[in-house]
């Protein structure tokens, strides 16, 4: 789908009534201007400046690292690109945990400078104080449970998350108690199939699943995935689209071929 001038905003509201539809919503991740603009004219629902920026962008091996200034800078780029969708930024670790008044100058500052429509952050009851702060000065707030990066620490492993019986039901709690204060949004990430089908049946707010199954009511992956720039990351969960990176590949090693014969540039590339 390519969107014309008169484009329709994709809102919080406007999510909440693709879920009563029974529409499904598409989400993915981007960084920077270029990859936004094309997203965008897509047609993508969601774009999330994620943190996962950390390792695409930046080549850090966990998303811990990257600072609000640094997630600023991105969400600015890809605002400058985006005329449909709803863009979500992530708050970055240490910017909104056990501190609901730096989680609210987070919030606005991203807000603020980048222009963004909404903030996502990880975790359920231990960060409500947090979301509860964000929302009372009217900033959106999308949740993320299940496996949350940000605590890769705390897990040991990326693992699939909530198959034991006590941690899924700390999940389902969890994602009834950010309904109940306001989050219009949450993102289940790698938890069994029928939980993320129990949990999202069970909430008038829209999943989006990452490795959750068929049954959130949206799904999102990191573009990089999904275009194969990535080579070694390969989950279970994951559709590859393109092969990007042997093809990028390819086509800088022909570029360089052509430099040292001197094919390039020939007569018409010239002045
Ligand atoms: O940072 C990110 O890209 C995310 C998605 C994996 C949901 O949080």
């Amino acid at each position: 789908m390519s969107v014309n001038k008169e484009v329709k905003r994709i809102t919080t509201h406007v999510l909440q009534a693709m879920k009563a539809k029974g529409e499904k919503i598409s989400m993915l991740t981007a960084y920077d201007y270029s990859m936004a603009r094309i997203i965008d004219e897509a047609g993508v629902d969601v774009i999330l400046v994620g943190d996962s920026a950390s390792n695409v962008m930046a080549g850090h091996e966990t998303t811990l690292p990257i600072t609000l200034d640094q997630m600023i800078y991105h969400a600015s780029s890809v605002i400058r690109a985006v005329k449909r969708a709803l863009v979500v930024v992530d708050l970055p670790f240490g910017s909104y945990q056990g501190n609901s008044k730096l989680a609210l100058e987070s919030a606005i500052r991203i807000m603020k400078e980048s222009g963004a429509h909404a903030v996502k952050l990880e975790g359920g009851a231990e960060v409500v104080e947090s979301i509860k702060r964000i929302l009372s000065a009217g900033v959106p707030v999308m949740g993320h449970l299940g496996l949350t990066p940000q605590s890769i620490y705390k897990f040991g492993t990326y693992t699939v998350r909530a198959k034991e019986e006590a941690e899924a039901q700390k999940l389902r709690e969890d994602a009834l108690l950010l309904q109940e204060i306001g989050c219009f949004s949450m993102v289940l990430e790698k938890i069994p199939a029928n939980l993320a089908k129990a949990v999202s049946e069970s909430l008038y707010i829209p999943t989006i699943g990452i490795g959750a199954g068929a049954d959130a009511d949206g799904q999102v992956l990191v573009i990089h995935d999904l275009l194969g720039l990535t080579k070694d990351f390969q989950p279970r969960f994951l559709r590859r689209y393109m092969d990007l990176f042997e093809g990028i590949k390819g086509a800088v090693g022909q570029y360089i071929k052509d430099v040292k014969t001197t094919d390039f540039p020939n007569e018409k590339e010239q002045y």
